[in-house]
Parts: C-alpha cells; sequence; structure tokens
C-alpha cells in the first residue's frame, strides 16, 4: 500500500523510517517533508495550510495513496481529517472536533473540571472581560504565586507565561488582550494555578472506542543546560522512564487519561489518531497539564525505536476504528535523543548553513539521525530552521546510549550549531 506522512520535522522522519520498515508498505511519500526523509519518502513541496487541503488532496488521488498520517496539530485543528475522509480517503488523526483537545485548552480545561480529572485550579477569561480579569488578579494573594497564564488556541509553544507576580501576570494579560500578542489564539484565556513537579509524556493510540499506551517518555523544553533560559520546540529526549512506579504510572491512566477518552466518548466526540498527555507529578500525584492531538516532537524519536511491532497495521486500525487486541512489544533498551538546534534558537533561526558528518555517522549501529529543519541544496544539506537535527542512541542503559549519541554528535556541524549536554543525565545512574 502507499502511504502519505504530512509534516517535515524529526518525527515525522521518525514516522517515516519506522513505517519504511514495513512489509505492507509499497510506497511512502511525505508533504512536504526533508532532506531527510527525502531519502526514505517521495516528498512534494505543498504546504500544509487550510488553503492547500485541496492540493494535497489532488497529490492523495493522484498517486494512489491508502493511508494519510498527520504529523503537526495545526492542520488537525484546521480540520485536515474532516476534509479528506469526506472525500473517503482514509487518514491517521483526530478529526476537527476532537482536536480541540489541542486547539483549546479552555475546552480540555472545562472538560477535566467537569469530569474530576485532576488538573491545576483555573480560571477562564474572554478578551470582552479585560475588567473582570484584571480584578480577578488584583485580587490573588501575591505569596502564592506564580500563577500561569495560558493562551486558548495553538501558539507553537511560545503561549504560556508563568508569572512570579501581580505585576508580571497584568503585564502578560496586556500581551494577550491589549497587545494581541497571539491574534486569535489569545482571545480567550486561561489563568491556573502553577504546580511545581517534574513532567512525563504519555501518547497512546486511539481508533475512538480503545486506547493502547505507548512507553513513557520525558523530554526537555528549555534551551539550555539545567532547565535554564526560553522554552523551546523540545532540546531532547528519553525514553523508557525509570522512576514512574506500576502504581503512579496506574494513577496516570485511570484518573486522567482514561476518563478523559471517556469524557470525550460521552460528550459524541470520536477520538482516533494519538491522544497524547502531558502530566505533571507533584508528590506522587499526576495532574494534567494538557493534552496534544498528535505525535510529540521529539518523544516520537525515542518512543518508536523502541517499538518492536510493525506501526503499519496498529495506524490502519486506528484510523479504520478497529484497533484489535494486539500487544505492543518493547526494546529493553534505552533511547536518548538529543536535538542539535541552529544559531539563535529559539528567537531566530538560521538557514542555508552547510550541515557536514552525516555521511560519517550513517553507518553507526544504534545511532539513528533524524532530520528536522533541514534542506537539500545541489548535492549538500543544509539548516532550514530552528530545530535541525535530532540525533537518536540506542543502548542497554541511558549512560551509553548517552555516549554512543554524543559520540556521534561529536562528527556533526554547522555554524552556531548548539545543543544541550545534559540528555538523560539524571537518570544514568539507573539501569
Ligand atoms: N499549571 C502549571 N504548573 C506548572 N507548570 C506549568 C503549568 N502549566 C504549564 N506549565 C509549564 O509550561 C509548559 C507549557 O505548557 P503547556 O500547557 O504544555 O502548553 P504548550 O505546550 O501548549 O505551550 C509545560 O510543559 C510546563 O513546563
Ligand atoms: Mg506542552
Amino acid at each position: 500500500m502507499n502511504i502519505l506522512i504530512i509534516g517535515s520535522g524529526g518525527r515525522e522522519h521518525c514516522l517515516a523510517w519506522k513505517i519504511s520498515q514495513s512489509k505492507l508498505v509499497d510506497k511512502l511519500f511525505a508533504i512536504p517533508g526533508n532532506a531527510g526523509i527525502s531519502q526514505i519518502a517521495v516528498c512534494e513541496n505543498i504546504s500544509c495550510s487550510k488553503e492547500n487541503f485541496g492540493n494535497i488532496l489532488q497529490f492523495i488521488e493522484k498517486n494512489g495513496i491508502h493511508l494519510t498520517i498527520v504529523g503537526p496539530e495545526a492542520p488537525l485543528v484546521d480540520g485536515i481529517v474532516d476534509y479528506l475522509s469526506k472525500k473517503g480517503h482514509l487518514v491517521f488523526g483526530p478529526d476537527q472536533t476532537a482536536a480541540q483537545i489541542e486547539g483549546s485548552k479552555v475546552f480540555t480545561k472545562k472538560l477535566c473540571m467537569s469530569h474530576d480529572i485532576p488538573t491545576a485550579k483555573a480560571e477562564f477569561f474572554n478578551k470582552s472581560e479585560l475588567d473582570k480579569a484584571i480584578s480577578y488578579i488584583k485580587g490573588l494573594k501575591e505569596n502564592e504565586f506564580p500563577y500561569v497564564i495560558k493562551a486558548d488556541g495553538l501558539a507553537y509553544g511560545k503561549g504560556v507565561i508563568i508569572a512570579q507576580s501581580k505585576e508580571e501576570l497584568l503585564d502578560a494579560l496586556d500581551g494577550f488582550f491589549i497587545k494581541n500578542r497571539f491574534g486569535k489564539s489569545g482571545q480567550d484565556i486561561v489563568i491556573e494555578e502553577f504546580i511545581s513537579g517534574f513532567e512525563v509524556s504519555l501518547l497512546c493510540l486511539c481508533d475512538g472506542k480503545k486506547l493502547i499506551p505507548l512507553d513513557l517518555a520525558q523530554d526537555y523544553k528549555k534551551i539550555f543546560d539545567g532547565d535554564n533560559g526560553k522554552n523551546t520546540g523540545g532540546m531532547g529526549s528519553y525514553s523508557p522512564l525509570p522512576f514512574i512506579d506500576e502504581v503512579l504510572y496506574e494513577k496516570i491512566l485511570n484518573k486522567i487519561v482514561l476518563p478523559t477518552f471517556h469524557a470525550l466518548k460521552d460528550e459524541n466526540i470520536n477520538y482516533t489518531g494519538v491522544l497524547y498527555a502531558g502530566i505533571i507529578v507533584r508528590g506522587n500525584e499526576p495532574y494534567l497539564l494538557e493534552y496534544n492531538c498528535r505525535f510529540g516532537d521529539p518523544e516520537t524519536q525515542v518512543v518508536l525505536p523502541r517499538l518492536k511491532n510493525d506501526i503499519v497495521p496498529v495506524l490502519l486500525d486506528c484510523a479504520r476504528g478497529s484497533l484489535r487486541d494486539i500487544k505492543l512489544k518493547w526494546d529493553d533498551e534505552k533511547t536518548v535523543c538529543v536535538v542539535l538546534a541552529s544559531k539563535g534558537y529559539p528567537e531566530t533561526s538560521s538557514k542555508g548553513d552547510i550541515i557536514s558528518g552525516l555521511e560519517e555517522i550513517k553507518s553507526k549501529k544504534d545511532v539513528f539521525v533524524f532530520h528536522a529543519g533541514t534542506k537539500k541544496d545541489g548535492d549538500k544539506t543544509v539548516t532550514d530552521g530552528g530545530r535541525v537535527l535530532n540525533v537518536v542512541a540506542k543502548a542497554d542503559t541511558f549512560k551509553e546510549a548517552r555516549i554512543l549519541g554524543y559520540e556521534a554528535i561529536e562528527r556533526i556541524g554547522f555554524n552556531g550549531m548548539q545543543f544541550r549536554k545534559d540528555i538523560a543525565l539524571k537518570v544514568e545512574e539507573t539501569l
């Protein structure tokens, strides 16, 4: 069968790599793809914005695509699944109504609150309620800070501000409602209590009726070592999580993820695709931070290389709404992913810098280089975005995986390359 992957990041390269190992696949395509994906899939440079859904449909029909897998959130929230399904095509991903789980933080918060799903306590305000929001903030106790303020809609990881004081919170509010920093996404906001703890990502595959969790992963959001500096799309990740015991895992599943899935069903929302729960754990109790409606990036890059099953039948079943009772099998090995970012990231990003060393590490066993922001320039591969490459290493222990991964990185170079040196360091001594 022919499969199309929509997207152009490390997540999509990893999906393409995993899917290309399936005997069920004849031809693999990607829209728009990147330099790495183009080595295993035929890439077509169409943008994934709503205006181009018609062009994507034409491409699917011309190339006899049997299954389309949507990577990024924006086309899902814009209704690409509804659009293609109505034309009779099989698509992996939630429809527009279900994608609200990521597309609207207000929607998700209200869903959690009305179904007793543990999450930070929150208040909601619309742009028309500026005065009400200001007096709410003025009424907060200074010693109860920080508070968190979030844009309702998609904001590419930039719509969340942790305010340390009333002044900072009022300033952030001004950014949302007066300066319109987030446009439509910031017309509604959530102000919520700050929960201090550690975060885990649990990605589940869903067919509307059933849900299968993937192994856990943790990602690193800050640009610098020691979790310092600005938030990014993700600077690294590792899997599995040795510090999550059975009791905590069951709580995450039974108090958060399954009740959410059932709550969606109660609201007649047929959730298919990936349901990604961003969880924060405080004192052994998990709380829902947010849901995403797609595979995580860079979590996918550490989870899929540990999956032994062929992923294609599972994705097909999800898209068809008929997930079988399969057991996913996982490698005992550990995976570590380090993101190589371009100069200036996350504020800006540098493009067109030549990447060296890629050929040299191609033959290294248990090292996978997934491309994110790259493109071909003649016979050279050049940078083309903030996050450029994801170097993933797999080994018996985190320590060995770290050594393998960081050794590979030493061979790669491009102007202004930056990466974190502490990915998975905190679990290095675990087995
Ligand atoms: N209530 C909260 N308490 C503590 N930290 C939070 C809270 N909400 C968000 N954060 C931090 O901000 C990050 C981004 O928030 P999230 O809700 O995941 O939005 P998005 O991923 O859309 O930017 C989280 O990963 C977490 O580190
Ligand atoms: Mg998040």
